[in-house]
């Protein structure tokens, strides 16, 4: 397992694609071919994409969708040689961050029923079941969950962020000036 000392969280960029696409193939049993994470980056004004990186090396990335007034998470993913140390949380955080910029009210997604890790993860940052969808995944069938965080600018949603944020420290590189 790799050792995540420094991670600083920034805009993907179309360079990025090929890092991300691979952290996606051994993550996910159905990855987004290469070419939609290029179609996210140029053509989706709606869509904003963040990368995690060590160095120069991408070790995760995320996405969020401003639908209306609520932010989607379309997915998050880490490195299997840099997970549980914290960089999901950073991503997760950053894509918050994000949507309320995009002045969205809450934040939602749709996780696998047995995906316990991401589960665990989401409600670390306040995401709470709010649906269940039967037969949800087109691969295996398996259902999703429904999630989704109190408003943004509630205390109970600001604490909750400042909270994680203290866990990863103010030290580090966290940049996100151009993720916007
Ligand atoms: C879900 C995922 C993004 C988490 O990334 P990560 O960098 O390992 O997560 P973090 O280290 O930031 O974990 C933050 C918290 O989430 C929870 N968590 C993360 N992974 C967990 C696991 N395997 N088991 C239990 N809790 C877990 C813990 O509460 C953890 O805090 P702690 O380490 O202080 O206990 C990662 O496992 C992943 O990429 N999975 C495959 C892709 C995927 O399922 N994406 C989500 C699709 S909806």
């Amino acid at each position: 397992m790799a050792v995540a000392l420094s991670i600083a969280v920034e805009a993907m960029r179309l360079a990025d694609i090929d890092a991300v696409h691979e952290i996606e193939r051994v993550s996910f049993t159905t990855p987004w071919p290469a070419y939609a994470f290029e179609q996210e980056l140029t053509a989706n004004r709606l869509a904003r994409y963040v990368v995690a990186r060590s160095g120069l090396t991408v070790v995760g990335f995320g996405g969020v969708w401003l639908m209306v007034d609520e932010a989607h998470v379309t997915t998050i993913g880490v490195h299997p040689d840099w997970r549980r140390q914290g960089v999901g949380r950073r991503l997760l955080v950053a894509l918050i961050d994000l949507s309320e910029e995009l002045h969205a009210s809450r934040v939602t997604l749709e996780v696998r029923a047995g995906n316990l890790a991401a589960q665990a993860l989401y409600a670390d940052l306040g995401f709470e079941v709010a649906g269940r969808r039967s037969n949800y995944y087109t691969d295996d069938g398996e259902d999703a969950l429904m999630m989704t965080t109190p408003s943004l600018r509630s205390p109970e949603m600001r604490r909750l962020v400042a909270h994680a944020r203290e866990r990863f420290g103010r030290a580090d590189p966290t940049d996100l000036e151009d993720a916007g």
